[in-house]
C-alpha cells in the first residue's frame, strides 16, 4: 500500500444558495481544490451525495460532474452512505490512490437540500432511516434523534444544559469560519429556549438543511511532495455499519458502527484515540456528539454531556472538537459534510484556518463522518 496525501482542498460557502445549481457547486469546490493542489489532471473522482433524485431530480451525478467539470473521459463514481456520502468518497479515493490503481484522484460530496421544501427535504433524509419500519410509521431524523437523547438522559442524566453546551461550542466556532451557513454565537438560554423540534431537541440542537459542496485532491505521498509544500497524509480510514432501525439495536445510546470505525481506523494507523490532537464529528444533533464522542472512546459513556459543560471540546479545551462549527452551525449539505469535515482538518494542519480559530500545535486529527441514526459511520485519520 502506498502512502496517500491531500495536496489540494477547495469549499463553496455553506448555506441556502438560491443562486447556484447543484453542478455550480460542486464545479466551485471541485475546481478550488485542484488550483490549490498544483496538479493539472485528474486520474478518477468520487462523487459523494446522498440523494440528488429527491432534492434536485438529478441521477448520474459522477458523469454530470466530470462533464461539468471538464475531465470526462475519466472515471467518474457517484458514492452513497446516506449523511456519510462524503465520507466513503473519500475512503474510496483513498484506496485507489493507496492501491496505486491511480495517482490523483478527487474526493468531493455536494447536495442542494433548500430547492423542495421543509416537507419534502424531511422526507428525502427520512429515506435514509428504516423505510418500512421506521419512515412508514412518520418517524423523521429529528425523531430519530429525541429517541435516542430521551434515553441517554433517562440512563446517564444527561440534561438539556449539556446538549446545549454542544450548540454554544460550535457556533462560537462557526462564528469564525466564514463558510458557515449559521455563523451566529447563540447562548445556552437561547438553545432551551428556541423552538422545540423533538422534545427535548431544540432548533438550535438540530443541523440546518444546507446547500453546498467540498472537495479535496489526493496523491501518493512522493508525488504530493514534489507539487503542494504542505501534503496532508492521510494514514487510515475505517467505516462499518449497523441496524438502521433503531429498534433493532441492543442499546440505542450505543453507535456501534462508530465504535467499529474507529477502533479500526486507530489500528490501521497504529495510534489510539489519546494519539488525536482534534477531530471533526458528526452533530448532526448536539445528542450526536455526545454518543459519537462516547462511541469513539473519547468518554466513557455518558460522561461527554458533563466535558461538554466543563469546555473540553473547545478550542482551547483538552480534545477541541468542531473547530470548524461542525454540522450544527457550518451547515450539513449531507452528501457534502464527510469531505467539508477533511477540508477544516487540512485547513487546520496546515496551519491557515480563518479569523482566529487556528489550533494551536495541532498534528494529528480525526474526522468521523456517519450516515443516519449511525446506520453507517467512516473513520479517517491525518497527519501533518
Ligand atoms: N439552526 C439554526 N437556525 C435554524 C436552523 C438550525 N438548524 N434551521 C432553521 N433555522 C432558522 C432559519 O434560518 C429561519 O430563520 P429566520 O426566520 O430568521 O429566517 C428559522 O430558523 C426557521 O427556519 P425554517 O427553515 O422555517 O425551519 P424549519 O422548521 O423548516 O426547519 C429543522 C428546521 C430543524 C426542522 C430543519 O433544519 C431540519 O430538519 N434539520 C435537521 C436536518 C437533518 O435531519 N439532517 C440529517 C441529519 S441525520
Amino acid at each position: 500500500m502506498r502512502d496517500v496525501a491531500v495536496i489540494g482542498i477547495g469549499m463553496t460557502k455553506f448555506g441556502e444558495l438560491w443562486e447556484k445549481s447543484y453542478r455550480d457547486l460542486f464545479v466551485e469546490a471541485a475546481k478550488a481544490a485542484m488550483l490549490d493542489s498544483g496538479a493539472d489532471n485528474l486520474d478518477s473522482m468520487y462523487v459523494g451525495c446522498m440523494s440528488g433524485g429527491l432534492f434536485v431530480g438529478q441521477e448520474h451525478i459522477g458523469s454530470l460532474m466530470a462533464d461539468y467539470l471538464g475531465v470526462a473521459p475519466i472515471p467518474a463514481t457517484r458514492v452513497e452512505s446516506a449523511c456519510a456520502s462524503g465520507g466513503a468518497s473519500l475512503r474510496a479515493a483513498f484506496i485507489e490512490v493507496a492501491s496505486g490503481i491511480s495517482d490523483i484522484v478527487l474526493a468531493g460530496g455536494v447536495e442542494k437540500m433548500t430547492d423542495v421544501d421543509g416537507g419534502m427535504a424531511t422526507y428525502a433524509l427520512a429515506t435514509a432511516a428504516d423505510a418500512e419500519y421506521e419512515g412508514f410509521h412518520g418517524a423523521t431524523f429529528p425523531g430519530l434523534y429525541a429517541m435516542i437523547a430521551n434515553a441517554h438522559m433517562h440512563k446517564y442524566g444527561t440534561t438539556p444544559e449539556m446538549l446545549a453546551h454542544v450548540a454554544v461550542k460550535n457556533h462560537d466556532n462557526g462564528s469564525l469560519n466564514p463558510y458557515a451557513q449559521f455563523p451566529a454565537k447563540i447562548s445556552v438560554d437561547a438553545v432551551l429556549n428556541s423552538v422545540m423540534v423533538a422534545d427535548p431537541l431544540h432548533i438550535l440542537d438540530c443541523s440546518p438543511v444546507t446547500d453546498g459542496a467540498a472537495a479535496v485532491v489526493l496523491a501518493p505521498l512522493e508525488i504530493a511532495a514534489k507539487l503542494n509544500a504542505k501534503p496532508i497524509r492521510i494514514l487510515s480510514t475505517g467505516m462499518a455499519t449497523d441496524s438502521i432501525a433503531l429498534h433493532d439495536r441492543e442499546e440505542i445510546t450505543h453507535l456501534n458502527a462508530v465504535s467499529v470505525a474507529t477502533t479500526r481506523a486507530l489500528e490501521m494507523a497504529g495510534l489510539t484515540i489519546g494519539d488525536i490532537d482534534f477531530a471533526e464529528v458528526h452533530d448532526c444533533f448536539t445528542i450526536a456528539e455526545l454518543c459519537v464522542l462516547e462511541a469513539m472512546g473519547v468518554y466513557q459513556p455518558g460522561k461527554a454531556g458533563p466535558a461538554a459543560m466543563r469546555g473540553e471540546t473547545a478550542r482551547d479545551g483538552s480534545l477541541p472538537v468542531n473547530p470548524s462549527g461542525g454540522l450544527k452551525s457550518k451547515g450539513h449539505p449531507v452528501g457534502a459534510t464527510g469531505i467539508a469535515q477533511a477540508y477544516e482538518i487540512v485547513k487546520q494542519l496546515r496551519g491557515e484556518a480563518e479569523n482566529g480559530r487556528q489550533l494551536k500545535d495541532v498534528k494529528r486529527a480525526i474526522a468521523q463522518n456517519m450516515g443516519g441514526s449511525g446506520g453507517s459511520s467512516v473513520v479517517t485519520v491525518f497527519e501533518a
